[in-house]
């Protein structure tokens, strides 16, 4: 095959991929990422992650994603003169690549207005615990410390009020007698690698409304 050839053949690739596509933004281990990926793979969510985007260089994720061919993005915080400037640089790469559902999975900074008016209804997070309850860093640390008996994880889309927003399914997860912040941890992250994807799939399914507050599917 000629590069004129290959050349072709990839475009009619790129053009015959209908495929709802995501982005994932992340700034760490990146094993929600996986999750999705790895969904992907399986045939068990119809999508295509068109980049992912870290805001820190050496994010594990940024390697996740390119071991498996997706394009990998680390955009620079100290790029930006300011917050909206940097929310407006990933609506940018976001834009470029046609993106039309963005994924936060483990994305350490707070969602400004420009990212959330270009993605409006269009932006989920996961969090590890069962929102309302314990917002904010080390979740599952704020779980063991009130002495709750179930925890959990919750996918939601995002607003500007941090880790609020409709909530659009939950995991839930006991806390066991002689759990660390670890082990309570993991066994979160088991229920968030089946959740995120899950939600992926029913917000991209389409069919849905909001009801205030309320995410509501067909037939409810
Ligand atoms: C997860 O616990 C997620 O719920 C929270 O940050 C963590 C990210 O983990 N928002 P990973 O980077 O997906 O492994």
């Amino acid at each position: 095959m000629t590069n004129d050839q290959r050349g072709r053949e990839s475009d009619r690739t790129v053009r015959t991929d209908s495929r709802p596509r995501i982005a994932v933004l992340i700034s760490g281990r990146g094993s929600n990422l996986q999750s999705i990926i790895d969904a992907i793979a399986a045939g068990t969510l119809d999508a295509t992650i068109a980049v992912v985007i870290s805001n820190r260089a050496g994010a594990q994720g940024l390697t996740r994603a390119r071991d498996a061919g997706i394009e990998a993005l680390f955009i620079n915080p100290k790029d930006s003169p300011d917050r909206d400037a940097y929310d407006r640089a990933i609506v940018d790469a976001l834009n470029a690549r046609r993106v039309t559902l963005v994924c936060l999975a483990g994305f350490m900074r707070l969602v400004g207005a420009p990212l959330l008016d270009a993605f409006p209804q269009r932006i989920l997070n996961i969090h590890p615990s069962l929102l309302p309850s314990f917002r904010g860093l080390d979740a599952q640390r704020q779980a063991l410390d009130h002495g709750v008996r179930v925890t959990g994880a919750t996918v939601h889309l995002v607003t500007s009020q941090l880790d609020d927003g409709p909530i659009v399914l939950q995991a839930t997860v006991p806390v066991l007698e002689g759990d660390t912040v670890d082990t309570l941890s993991a066994r979160i992250l088991v229920e968030e690698h089946r959740l995120y994807p899950e939600a992926i799939r029913l917000v991209l399914a389409g069919g849905w409304a909001l009801d205030g507050r309320r995410f509501l599917t067909r037939g409810h």
